[in-house]
């Protein structure tokens, strides 16, 4: 997979993607991982990407020149993969929009900032808008961080298997079950007498009611939407 993202401050990004499964995953060729800065697109002395908005108000708007070259440039090198921006007004990113921008063999993702990014931009430049979450970042860089990070350790080869994403919270709708490791016994604070009986069907089903209950209690809105867990005790 290809991903590009653009942004004014490449740096911000460079050291996310520099490290652990992602930086694995560049080293294994899974997924290529370009940043581009988008003033390299801009044609003024000072490298301007913004204007006064028309009509007026605070704040300033991203113009639309340099994005267009920007991602224009990128997809004349050929496949013109999907265009996304970053922002609170996109889409909510959750498990499913990420395994299908995951199946996308390129991503070209843009970091909006300041108030906003000229509406032309949204209109004819992207093919969608995602945003991570209900709550405003002061630009799209830790958004692309959160997407990237997401996107990429789906890609076939890029866990181990010791990091298999079968089990994980959101893969089948569920929260993850309590985890335990040594010592059996910290502080007085015991492990769970099943994780230690070596009954593998018990702990399986111990492990899938824990699923369940802790959903039930912090995200009941997941099991409304999640595949029927009824058999699951069973
Ligand atoms: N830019 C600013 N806030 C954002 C958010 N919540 N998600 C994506 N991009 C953003």
């Amino acid at each position: 997979m290809r991903i590009d993202v653009v942004t004014i401050f490449p740096p911000l990004l460079a050291g996310a993607f520099e490290h652990s499964i992602i930086k694995r995953a560049r080293d294994r060729g899974i997924v290529d991982i370009q940043i581009h800065d988008l003033r390299d697109h801009t044609d003024d002395r000072h490298r301007t990407v913004d204007d006064y908005p028309y009509g007026g108000g605070a704040g300033m708007v991203m113009k639309p020149e340099p994005w267009f070259r920007a991602v224009e440039s990128l997809r004349d090198q050929g496949n013109p993969g999907r265009a996304i921006l970053l922002t609170p007004q996109g889409k909510r990113l959750d498990q499913s929009l990420v395994q299908r921008l995951a199946s996308e063999d390129r991503l070209i993702i843009l970091c909006g900032r300041y108030e906003g990014v000229d509406e032309r931009v949204r209109e004819h430049l992207v093919d969608e808008e995602v945003s991570i979450g209900d709550y405003v970042l002061s630009g799209g860089e830790p958004a692309a961080v959160v997407l990237v990070d997401a996107v990429v350790r789906l890609q076939p080869g890029a866990l181990g298997s010791a990091e298999s994403t079968v089990e994980e919270s959101f893969a089948d709708g569920l929260l993850e079950y309590p985890q335990y490791t040594r010592p059996p016994e910290f502080r007085g604070w015991r492990v769970p007498d099943i994780l230690l009986s070596g009954d593998h069907g018990a702990v399986e089903r111990w492990r899938r009611e824990q699923q369940i209950e802790r959903t039930r209690q912090r995200r009941p809105d997941l099991l409304d939407e999640s595949d029927d867990v009824s058999g699951a005790t069973t």
